[in-house]
C-alpha cells in the first residue's frame, strides 16, 4: 500500500501535508511513502531529506497514479486525476464548496475531510483546525506587532516611560487563546471576547481581562464546542456595544468563525473609524469572508489611519511547523484508518462504525456519504 504526498497548487499554499519524519512513521507501519519532487521545498523540507527516510521521489502523474492513498493538505478542488478505489485525505471544505465533494465521488474515490474530524478526546491528535488556528493565533500577533508604530511591552528607561500596547482579541477559540498568550508574552495588555461565555476561565487563566457585553448568548455553543449562529439582531447590538472597546485597544485581532457559515462581521467600518491613527486590525477570518467589513484577504488596507491585515491563509506564513503539526495529524489520522488484511499487511478499512470515520467520510464507493454534506447538495437522505 503506497501514501503519496503531491505538491500543493493552490495560490500563496506553502504547506506539505507530510515531513520526512511523517514519512518515516508511514514507512515503520507498512507503508511505501512517494514524494512528488519538490513538495516540500516552500516549507523547507529538500526531497533529500524524504529519500533519506525511505521514500521515493517521483513526478506529480506518477504520484496521483501509484498512490492508494493521497495525503494533501488542500484535497479540493482535486488537482490530478483521481480513480475509483483511492482514498484521499485533507482539508476539502465540505460545507463551504460541498460541490467540490460530488465531483470526488463521481470518480469512485474515497474524500476524507480534515475539517469534520470530531472534537473528542480520542482524535485530538488529529485535529488539523486546532493545530493550524494555534499557528494562525501566534502570527497574527506577529503581523499585527510589525504593522504598529508602537511597542508591545510598556518600558521604563532614561529616555522616558513606555506604555504597553493595548490588544482586543475578538473570538477566543484556539486561535483566539494563542493570540492572548502570544501577545502576552510580547508584553500587551490584552482584553479578549467571544460569544461561548465558557471561554471567560480560559481568557483570565491566560492574563487577559475577558469583555463582557450585556447580550443573551446562553446558546451560543453546540455539542462540538463550536459557536453556533446567531440572528442579525444579535449582531448588530453585538457591535453597537463593541464600538467603545475597539476604540480603546491599539490592536484588534478577529478569529471568530461559525463552521460552515461566512464569518461574522463584528469590526464595522464605523468601529474603524473610532480606531486611533496607527491602530492596526489583523483579520484571522480573511478566508471566510472576514469579521472586519473592510478587509481584502491578502492586502493590506490603510483606512483614515488605520492598518487593516487580512491574510487568507494564516497557517502557510509558518509553513515548517504548519506543516510539522499537519503531518502528525494526517499520520495519526491515516493509522487510525489503516487495519491489517490477512497477510498482515496494512489496508484501508473504511467502517462507519467506527465515529472517527464516520464524521470525516465525505466520499465513498461513488457517492457522497456524509449526511451534512448531502444534505447541502439537495441528495435525499
Ligand atoms: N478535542 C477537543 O475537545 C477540542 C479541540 C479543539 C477545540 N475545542 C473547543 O472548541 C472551541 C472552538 O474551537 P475553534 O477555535 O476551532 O472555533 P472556531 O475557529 O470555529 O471559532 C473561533 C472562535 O470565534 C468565536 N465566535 C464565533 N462567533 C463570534 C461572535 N459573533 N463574537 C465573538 N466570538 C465569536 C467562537 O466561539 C470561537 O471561540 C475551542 O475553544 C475549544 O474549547 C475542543
Amino acid at each position: 500500500m503506497r501514501a503519496g504526498v503531491p505538491r500543493e497548487t493552490a495560490p500563496r499554499e506553502t504547506r506539505v501535508s507530510l515531513i520526512p519524519a511523517g514519512a518515516a512513521t508511514l514507512r515503520k507501519a507498512g507503508l511505501e511513502v512517494a514524494v512528488e519532487a519538490g513538495a516540500g521545498e516552500a516549507a523547507g523540507f529538500p526531497d533529500a531529506a524524504y529519500a533519506e527516510q525511505g521514500a521515493s521521489i517521483l513526478p506529480r502523474g506518477d504520484v496521483f497514479r501509484t498512490s492508494d492513498i493521497l495525503l494533501q493538505v488542500r484535497a479540493t478542488p482535486v488537482a490530478g486525476p483521481l480513480k475509483s478505489g483511492q482514498t484521499i485525505i485533507g482539508f476539502a471544505d465540505p460545507l463551504g464548496a460541498p460541490q467540490a465533494s460530488r465531483e470526488v465521488a463521481t470518480t469512485g474515490a474515497s474524500l476524507l475531510s480534515m475539517e469534520l474530524m470530531p472534537r473528542i478526546t480520542r482524535a485530538q491528535s488529529m485535529d488539523a483546525l486546532s493545530s493550524m488556528a494555534t499557528i494562525a493565533g501566534y502570527k497574527g500577533v506577529l503581523l499585527a506587532a510589525n504593522a504598529l508604530p508602537r511597542m508591545f511591552p510598556m518600558l521604563m528607561t532614561a529616555a522616558g516611560t513606555v506604555s504597553a500596547a493595548r490588544v482586543f482579541i475578538m473570538g477566543a477559540g484556539v486561535a483566539g487563546l494563542q493570540a492572548i498568550s502570544a501577545a502576552r508574552r510580547l508584553g500587551a495588555k490584552v482584553e479578549a471576547y467571544d460569544v461561548r461565555p465558557v471561554v471567560k476561565e480560559q481568557v483570565q487563566s491566560l492574563g487577559a481581562r475577558f469583555v463582557e457585553l450585556p447580550l443573551e448568548s446562553s446558546d451560543a455553543e453546540d455539542k462540538g464546542g463550536y459557536a453556533k449562529a446567531q440572528d442579525e439582531s444579535f449582531y448588530r447590538r453585538q457591535r453597537e456595544l463593541m464600538l467603545k472597546v475597539i476604540a480603546a485597544n491599539d490592536v484588534v485581532i478577529t478569529t471568530a468563525l461559525i463552521p460552515g457559515k461566512r464569518a461574522p462581521i463584528l469590526v464595522t467600518r464605523e468601529m474603524v473609524e473610532a480606531m486611533a491613527p496607527g491602530s492596526v486590525v489583523v483579520d484571522l477570518a480573511a478566508e471566510r469572508g472576514g469579521n472586519c467589513e473592510l478587509t481584502v484577504p491578502d492586502e493590506v488596507v490603510v483606512h483614515r489611519g488605520v492598518t487593516i491585515i487580512g491574510p487568507s491563509n494564516p497557517p502557510a506564513l509558518v509553513p515548517y511547523h504548519a506543516s510539522q503539526m499537519y503531518s502528525k495529524n494526517i499520520t495519526t489520522f491515516l493509522l487510525h484508518l489503516l487495519g491489517k488484511d490477512g497477510a498482515q499487511k496494512p489496508a484501508l478499512a473504511l467502517s462507519t462504525d467506527d465515529e472517527i470515520t464516520r464524521e470525516t467520510l465525505l466520499t465513498h464507493g461513488g457517492d457522497v456519504v456524509h449526511p451534512r454534506v448531502r444534505e447541502l447538495l439537495g441528495q435525499p437522505a
